[in-house]
Formats: C-alpha cells, structure tokens, sequence
C-alpha cells in the first residue's frame, strides 16, 4: 500500500487539510465527473480543474467544468471554516496557470461561526434530485434568502415565477434535449457518464441517482436521458395514490459577465445556496442544464429571462419525494497530492 504523507505524519494541519478535501469532494459536479485535483503543500490548498475530466462535446469552453470546480471551493471554505480556521482564498492566482482556480491557505483561527458547522453539516445529506418534488410549504421568505447567499457570492439568483417563463423554460429544455440526441459525439459523450448498474465506477451518474420512472408534472422538466433507453433507476413500489407532486421553484443562476472567474462565483454561488436551502427546510434541487450547453438557446435565455445576465445553472428546488437514491465519489487520494512544503527563504 502507498502509504500517503498524511499517514505518515498525521499533524494537525495535515489532517485537518485531509478532511477539508474529504468534504469538498462532496459537491456537485456536472454528470459526476468530479473534475478536481488538490494539491495540499503545507497549510495551503491549491483546486485545480482537471481538463482530462471536461465534456468536450457538451461544455468545450470548460464552464460547467468550473462550475463544478467553483461549487468545490464553496464547500472546501466551509469545511475549513467548521474546523475552525479563516480560509484565505485567492480564485485564480496565477494567469499562466489557467487551470489553477484557487489557492486556499488555513489562516487565523476563528470561533464562533455558528453558520459553518450547520452547513458543513449539510454537506453530505445534500443530494441532486431527479423528478417531482412534494407539493409542501416553503417558507415564503426562502427565495429572497437564497438570493441574498448568491449575491454574496457575486451571482444572481432568478426565479421564475409566471407559469409562462417557467412553461418556456420547460420547452427550452425539451428543445435542447431533442437537439442533443440528434447528435451522436453528444449522446456518445453523455452515455459514458452514465455506467451500466452494478459498475464499480467511482464516478458518473449510476442507476442508483436517478428514478426508474420519474412523475410528470406541470410544467415538466424533462431530466437526461443517463437510462440510456434501457429502463435503469431505481423503482418504487406498486403505483398507489399518493399526494400530488409539483414542479417546486424554478431557478436561474447568472453572473453579470461570462469569464471563468465568473463560472467559479456561479458554482460557489450554487452550492452555497443548496445548503442553505438544505439547512433550513431540507429542500433539494434537480438540475436542468441541457438548454445552457446549445449557445443559440442560452442566449435567447439570457436574452429573454435573465435581464442580460448569463445563465449559468437551471434548476428546480423543493422538497424531494419517490425512492431514495444514492451517489458516488473518487477516495480522496485519487484526488489529493501531497507536496513539498517550501524551505522558507527559498
Ligand atoms: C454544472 C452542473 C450541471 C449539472 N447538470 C445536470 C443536469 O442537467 N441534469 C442532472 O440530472 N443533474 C445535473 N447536475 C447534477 C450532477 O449530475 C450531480 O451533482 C452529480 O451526479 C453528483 O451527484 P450529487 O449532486 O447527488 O452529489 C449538474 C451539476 C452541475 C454542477
């Protein structure tokens, strides 16, 4: 066995840096890719995007990928912060290292945040949901909170509030959908993140995350296609009667422009209103990206419903009902490199 430094020397920082990244892992990523590397260098953590893990049909730009990336560096400052510490972050330090995102150092010691634990908390129950939501109270106050943990991280957050805007957002997706199975490089692309059931896969959206048979609601979403036509998901029991289900709140995430540094605040901005939202009322999301990776559809999105903001994430938040489903991560050494601290004066 390669034994790693942490188990080498398990110092404090090492091993509260260990857990820091143990934590991130956990953020959503586009088709579970996780495409994240850290490379840990004393108290400092470098996130990087790992470029071998981008979809190159569905996102060549990489924005879905920093996205995820950005979701990532939300949670690892929070993890830092529930251990305790200050996190120092500099997004994108270096402009000969594009794929250099951030360096994130454990500074000064803090107390008494009493926002981090819950959220680090919520960390690990926060799930992607893939169908109709219960038709339960939300706190009417919800959305304008959950806007105010984008703006704080530099995004928006839209709702859609009119059953028009959020029947032709469902139309759009419905659209893109289409569009995207005319293609084969894509739909190639999108069948080798969905492994077959029973995969020992680490990654990828397996059977286990989606339902076998979501409901329809109005207006519909329609989710990706990762059954791949073979009727893979998880089945609930026998169809009984149940209490109606809704579409819940439809949601756009955007940033005023559309560089990197913004996909990395729309993905921090995402994951730091997911749990918010699952801290407060456990409401999860389903997302509905499929519109924003064809550009004629995104921009008449970002044209007609985003005030001239770029859209960055489509998605519906409520609370989550049908089978219990579950998901995947790498082990965190297939993500975490371990290097020389620098001799100070050097
Ligand atoms: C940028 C981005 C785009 C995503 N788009 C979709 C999508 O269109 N459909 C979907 O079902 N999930 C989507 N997801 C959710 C991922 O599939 C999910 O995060 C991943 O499978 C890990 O599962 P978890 O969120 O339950 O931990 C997206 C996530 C991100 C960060």
């Amino acid at each position: 066995m390669v034994r790693t430094r942490s188990q080498d020397a398990p110092d404090r920082p090492a091993r509260d840096v260990r857990l820091a990244v143990e934590t991130a892992v956990w953020a959503p990523s586009v088709h579970n890719t996780q495409p994240w590397a850290f490379a840990v260098s004393g108290s400092r953590i470098s996130l990087r995007a790992d470029a071998d893990r981008r979809l190159a049909v569905a996102d060549p730009a990489g924005r879905e990928m920093l996205i995820s990336c950005g979701a990532a560096l939300f949670t690892l400052r929070i993890a830092i912060r529930a251990l305790g510490f200050e996190p120092e972050v500099s997004v994108l330090p270096d402009p000969d290292r594009p794929h250099l995102l951030a360096d994130v150092r454990l500074g000064a010691r803090v107390s008494g945040d009493d926002q981090a634990p819950r959220l680090y908390d919520a960390v690990r129950r926060r799930r992607t949901h893939r169908g109709a939501f219960r038709a339960a109270e939300i706190r009417p106050s919800l959305p304008d909170a959950l806007k105010l943990e984008a703006e704080q991280e530099g995004a928006r957050l839209i709702r859609a509030v009119e059953e028009h805007t959020q029947q032709a957002l469902a139309g759009l997706t419905q659209a893109a959908g289409h569009l995207q199975r005319l293609d084969p490089a894509y739909a190639a692309e999108e069948a080798r993140w969905a492994p077959r059931p029973g995969s020992r896969r680490t990654d990828g959206v397996h059977e286990t995350a989606y339902p076998g048979s979501p409901p329809h609601t109005h207006p519909d979403f329609p989710g990706r296609d990762f059954a791949r036509g073979h009727g893979w998901g998880v089945h609930d029991g026998p169809e009984t009667e149940g209490p109606p289900l809704v579409t819940g709140l439809v949601m756009l995430v955007t940033t005023p422009a559309d560089t990197p540094r913004d996909w990395i605040r729309a993905g921090q901005a995402l994951q730091r209103m997911l749990l918010r939202a699952t801290v407060e009322e456990e409401l999860a999301a389903a997302f509905h990206t499929q519109a924003l990776e064809v550009p004629e559809l995104r921009e008449f999105i970002r044209a007609r419903f985003c005030n001239g903001q770029y859209p960055q994430m489509l998605l519906r938040l409520g609370v989550p009902e049908g089978p219990e489903l579950t998901t995947v991560r790498r082990p965190v050494d297939e993500v975490i490199t371990w290097e020389p601290e620098p001799i100070p004066g050097t």
